[in-house]
């Protein structure tokens, strides 16, 4: 549907040029919900601006259902456009006009009839919830409802992707979960191809189905959400899912405990048998959880583990972690 390939986006000042985006090549499937995740300045906007050309690559080349758009103009790029909308971080709406305005604009901007425009901003602001309200300026909104209107006004013109950026970056926890669930919903009814910037992987585990981690402007790692929580492998991406998984152990624990810390990541359907108490029995150890959660990313669990084991000798140790690497989709020695 959208193959970003070999995607770089310079930017020149006097004596000085600075990639933002670093040739990047992405796959996004039809009907996909694809993140894209990085901390400030990884080049996120920078890189989702180029798939509807709002920033034109330098290098490279955008597809959009096999055709190259990269150098499209006038029609062709208003035609390319108009498949495309769009969603803010500080929603951008237009202060002046009323929510009814705001949806409508897009379709008034591209010639659809009154009443065709009635129909549609009726039927978006029910869908984002926001019916009584179609009266209102911006500024008698929440930053929630904000987004509402953000989201309807995007959909205004039937897209067929969808760009987010950082949409809910301004919004406290529980109205981010709101728009998320709204989004999720969206998707559900439309299976709109949706590509989602943030730069939180908590947001990432709750609405998309593949990621792409980006730093300093490169993609470093890429794949389904599931298993990059599982399996990070860059630095950068083992870092962010930590965090985000919260694993982290006061350092006096590393002091004090005796023996060996292992963590342990078990997947799928292994999330629900009993390995450790397998492990307890068959080697006759004591095994103590220090660290220990489940969490569900797609609906699929994910078991995450860090134990010690106490006062046993090193050969013993070693055939209990040989043991956990083969029931387990990883089991190491952990430091912190
Ligand atoms: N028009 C521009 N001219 C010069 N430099 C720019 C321009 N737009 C972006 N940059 C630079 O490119 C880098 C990437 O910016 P970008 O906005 O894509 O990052 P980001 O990952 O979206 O960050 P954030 O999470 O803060 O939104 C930054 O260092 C930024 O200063
Ligand atoms: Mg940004």
């Amino acid at each position: 549907m959208v193959n970003i390939e070999h995607v770089s986006v310079e930017f020149k000042s006097k004596n000085h040029v600075f990639k933002a985006v670093n040739d990047v090549s992405l796959k996004i499937k039809k009907g996909e919900i694809f993140g894209i995740v990085g901390t400030s300045g990884a080049g996120k906007s920078t890189l989702l601006r180029t798939i509807n050309l709002l920033q034109k690559p330098t290098f490279g080349n955008i597809f959009i259902d096999s055709v190259n758009i990269t150098n499209f103009t006038g029609s062709e790029l208003r035609n390319v456009r108009h498949k495309i909308g769009m969603i803010f971080q500080h929603f951008n709406l237009i202060h002046t006009k009323t929510v009814f305005d705001n949806i409508a604009f897009p379709m008034i901007v591209s010639g659809a009839q009154k009443e065709a425009v009635k129909k549609r901003v009726l039927e978006l602001s029910q869908l984002v919830g926001l019916s009584d309200k179609i009266n209102f300026y911006p500024s008698q909104l929440s930053g929630g409802q904000k987004q509402r209107v953000g989201i309807a006004r995007a959909l205004a013109n039937n897209p067929r992707i969808l760009l987010c950026d950082e949409p809910t970056s301004a919004l406290d926890l529980e109205t981010t979960n709101s728009i998320l669930e709204l989004l999720k919903d969206i998707h559900k009814k439309t299976k709109i191809t949706t590509i989602f910037i943030t730069h939180e992987m908590d947001v990432i585990k709750k609405i998309c189905t593949k990621v792409a981690v980006m730093d300093k402007g490169i993609v470093v790692e890429s794949g389904n959400v599931y298993d990059i929580f599982a399996l990070p492998k860059h630095p950068f991406t083992k870092k962010l899912v930590s965090h985000t998984l919260n694993l982290e152990l006061p350092q006096r624990i590393f002091k004090d405990t005796k023996g060996v810390l292992l963590k342990i990541i078990y997947s799928g359907k292994r999330a629900e048998e009993s390995i450790l108490s397998d492990v307890i029995r068959k080697f006759n150890v004591d095994i103590n959880i220090l660290h220990g959660k489940i969490e569900y990313i797609n609906e699929t669990p994910l078991g995450i583990l860090i134990v010690n084991i106490k006062n046993e000798n090193s050969a013993k140790v070693d055939n209990i972690i040989n043991y956990l690497k083969q029931k387990t989709t990883l089991t190491e020695v952990f430091n912190g």
